[in-house]
């Protein structure tokens, strides 16, 4: 295949938006109607009606006796920490590759996040990494299920039980999965869910925690709400906040979940074909599919790029799908190394004191992790994954197509690779949504390094955003 790259001023593969997320129809409508008539709006009494319908319905899905709704992922997982008793001057174990929100939520127990190195051939929490930083201060890992992969449970289970220590696992970004046929968040004492935008279960905003621990469930609930309980004298030493979810959120969440295993199975029989197609290109290698996810579910289909093999860069390869009409990313940048997580924050920087440890880089050692999201991550947005088989056959045809001339564009100058850029945000993004253009333009800032092209890239995006607003 040597038609010319749209990056460097040839026909684009792909022309027309994917399928739209997130997807409603009437079922939401009504559902919202009834809200608004009922007047019975907020979290309390919480769990409010809804919210116990989606919480029953949501342990069933996944195989706990309890699921506690919250107002966010985040919420969802320092609930957890808290429930477990999770405090000042412990250490809490965590993937250096994640969202920052996995890290955030163990400072927010006044606990020190300590950043395990990932396996190589599925992004997820290396468990030998992990038992090496285990000390006497370590109270619990938190293993994330990245993109569309599961960590290894059966390994971090018997590492925690070994060390007696608690999982708490983060399935923001798996929610439906199975492993071994159970459903993830049922193998830590404590799981936790995402519901916000981009979700593949989604209300805008919302989470939930899961487990099988009649204690842990009351004492999740009193955190949640003001310290109110169910029941039961369980929750006597903690404070509560406000951290309920909203009937209106519930009422979409349970429409949204009628779907949620038909969009995660075709999802899955997508990235299988994907699969198939990219083990025949050179240089490209899917994230591994572990057989024993026995229901797979995915956020972000990942696959890796190798520079050498193919003669470009993963940037350069990330641009020129871009070009193609693909979105994709390259995913979170390891926590400690992010400007969402400042290690020189007042908050790390007193964790860190409070377990006597150095609140620098030094204590933060992820080859895998670096390598992966420096030069190797591409992800494709589970959106691309959910259309008819044409939108897929565009996937593949531009992956296959930038992969044919990986060579030409490595060759190209820089200054021509610039003007093909402009050229390409005049000729298309102009005509989509801002939020689409934001988002791209911040894909292409992480892909391109440097401080000129930086400045670049923002003055991309304001000619962009200004012809818009015009
Ligand atoms: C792995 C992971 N953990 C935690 C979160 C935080 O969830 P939320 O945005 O709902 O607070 C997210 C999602 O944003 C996530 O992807």
């Amino acid at each position: 295949m040597n038609e010319k790259l749209s990056l460097l001023g040839g026909d684009p593969v792909r022309k027309q938006p994917f399928a739209p997320w997130p997807v409603f129809d009437d079922r939401e409508r009504t559902a919202l109607e009834d809200v608004l008539c009922s007047g019975n709006w907020g979290g309390s009494p919480s769990p409010n009606r809804k919210a116990a319908e989606l919480a029953a319905r949501f342990a069933a899905i996944h195989d706990t006796l309890f699921a506690i709704p919250t107002s966010s992922g985040t919420a969802a997982l320092e609930v957890a920490l808290k429930a477990l008793g999770v405090g000042p001057g412990d250490e809490v174990i965590v993937p250096a590759l994640t969202y920052h929100a996995t890290a955030y939520a163990v400072v927010a127990c006044m606990a020190r996040p300590v950043f395990a190195d990932v396996c190589l051939d599925t992004a997820c929490i290396d468990p030998d990494s992990a038992a090496r930083l285990i000390t006497s201060r370590t109270r619990a890992i938190i293993p994330v299920h990245y993109g569309a992969a599961i960590a290894d449970l059966d390994a971090l289970a018997e590492l925690a039980r070994s060390r007696s220590l608690a999982i708490v696992e983060d399935c923001c970004e798996a929610v439906g999965a199975q492993w071994r046929g159970r459903g993830v968040g049922s193998y830590g004492a404590l799981g936790c869910f995402s519901f916000q935008s981009l979700k593949s279960l989604t209300a805008g905003e919302g989470g939930m925690i899961t487990t099988s621990d009649h204690v842990l469930a009351q004492r999740c609930q009193a955190l949640i709400n003001g310290r109110r309980r169910l029941g039961d004298d369980c929750a006597e030493s903690l404070l509560g906040a406000n951290y309920r979810i909203t009937e209106w959120q519930c009422a979409v969440l349970l429409a949204q979940l009628e779907r949620l295993p038909a969009q995660n199975e075709l999802r899955w029989k997508h990235a299988e074909r994907l699969r198939a197609a990219l083990e025949r290109i050179p240089g490209l290698t899917p994230t591994a599919a572990d057989p024993r996810t026995t229901r797979p579910a995915t956020y972000v289909w990942f696959f890796k790029v190798n520079a050498s093999v193919l003669n470009v860069s993963r940037n350069l390869f990330a641009l020129a799908l871009m070009a193609e009409g693909i979105p994709c990313s390259i995913g979170d940048e390891p926590v400690f190394r992010s400007p969402l997580f400042p290690l020189e924050s007042r908050e790390y920087r007193t964790v860190c004191e409070l377990a006597g440890a150095a609140p620098d880089r030094s204590a933060c050692r992820c080859p895998v992790a670096e390598r992966l999201y420096d030069h190797e991550l591409l992800g494709l947005p589970h959106q691309c994954l959910l259309g008819e088989e044409q939108d897929l056959d565009d996937v593949i045809t531009a992956i296959e197509k930038v992969a044919a001339n990986a060579r030409t564009l490595q060759r190209a100058k820089l200054g021509l690779l610039w003007r093909a850029l402009e050229r390409f945000w005049h000729e298309h993004e102009f005509l989509l949504p801002l939020e689409i253009v934001l988002e791209r333009a911040r894909c292409y800032r992480r892909c391109i390094d440097g401080h000129r092209a930086e400045c670049r890239v923002h003055l991309l995006m304001k000619k962009a955003v200004d012809a818009m607003v015009r």
